[in-house]
């Protein structure tokens, strides 16, 4: 198929667009870097600068028979300063992005959605019927574009399929999160380890969980990865698919500092925080919808293999060898 990558070069962006160019598609990786990276687009896709909002330049690249959307702003916290900047960019964008595909003949569309829109109030292992209540404006886009989909759909524009992701994590050998700024665990755990970061932040230890911190689903950016190749598949039978991408098995930050320690070695500084708002104590996906609609089996998502390969892609990684 010819496929247009929005967001290729981001991380699970640039990583789908390598698999999808080893299942021998033919990808045009579209990317505005407003905060993705340059050489994270791989050299076998053709790598298009600009807005995927940018009607013009999107009728120019020609017609696709798919789309993978990924592009979009991902901090839920900055969406609560900036709720405008989030809407036009994860909203607006899409839908113009979606028009002109469409008036292209576009037939399968795969969305880049969260577990951000069921928010804060959650009752694990959340299952896709799961009462939806965005806590921010970021998790609030995701459905409303979501909800724009579904009506797109059911008036026979296209297929879609929306990929509720939980925790993205792990690394490739060409691919790691390089998000800017950084707000996930792993990375910032790592940076910790490499001495990049004088100390490690919890944000709360008094959650209802075990050892108080927070639960979360990770799941590797390759098993991700493969699970969008399976959906643009499984959109020639399915006009809408919904699926909840994660493990079903939770960690807490706590663990997560404890594989951290164990994979670099390094005994790095804690310090815990106020809680942040907004965080829910346990978002733990129940997957069975993705296993059985996609045949998706993640296979690289052990919590020691995520941190272990993070930590291998990790620039401070040498530098600590060196010590
Ligand atoms: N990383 C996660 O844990 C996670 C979890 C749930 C959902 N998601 C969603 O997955 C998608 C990819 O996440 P990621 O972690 O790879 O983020 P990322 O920041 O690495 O990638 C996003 C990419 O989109 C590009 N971009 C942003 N707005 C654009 C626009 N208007 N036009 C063209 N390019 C634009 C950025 O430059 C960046 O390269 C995002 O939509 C995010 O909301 C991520």
């Amino acid at each position: 198929m010819r496929v247009l990558v929005t967001g290729a070069a981001g991380f699970i962006g640039s990583t789908t667009t390598e698999l999808l160019l080893d299942e021998g598609h033919e990808v045009v990786a579209l990317d505005s870097l407003a905060s993705g990276v340059r050489d994270n687009v791989p050299t076998r896709a053709s790598f298009v600068e600009g807005d995927c909002g940018d009607v013009a330049l999107v009728a120019s690249l020609g017609p696709f028979e798919a789309c993978v959307h990924f592009a979009g702003r991902i901090e839920p916290g900055a969406s609560m300063d900036n709720p405008e900047v989030f809407f036009a960019n994860n909203v607006g964008a899409t839908f113009r992005l979606v028009e002109t595909l469409v008036a292209g003949g576009l037939e399968r569309f795969v969305f880049s959605s969260s577990c951000a829109v069921y928010g804060d109030r959650v009752t694990p292992p959340i299952d896709e019927d799961h009462p939806v209540a965005p806590h921010s404006p970021y998790g609030q886009s995701k459905l409303m574009v979501e909800e724009g989909l579904g009506w797109l759909v059911s008036r026979g524009r296209l297929r879609a399929a929306a990929l509720r992701y939980f925790n993205a994590a792990g690394a490739t050998a060409l691919h790691r999160e390089r998000h800017r700024p950084e707000i996930h665990l792993i990375p910032l755990a790592l940076d910790a380890a490499a001495g990049l970061r004088p100390y490690f932040e919890i944000f709360g230890e008094d959650y209802p969980t075990p050892d108080g911190t927070c639960i979360r689903d990770y799941v590797h950016v390759s098993d991700l990865a493969s699970a969008h190749v399976l959906a643009l598949g499984a959109l020639r039978d399915n006009e809408r698919l919904t699926l909840n991408l994660g493990t079903g098995a939770g960690h807490s930050n706590r663990e997560v500092l404890a594989a951290t320690r164990r994979v670099t070695g390094v005994d790095f500084e804690v310090r815990v925080g106020p809680r942040r708002p907004g965080d829910p104590a346990i978002a733990v996906a129940d997957n069975a919808r993705a296993l059985s609609v996609l045949g998706w089996r993640p296979q690289f998502s052990q919590l020691d293999t995520m941190v272990a390969d993070a930590w291998e892609a990790h620039p401070g990684r040498s530098a600590t060898e060196c010590l």
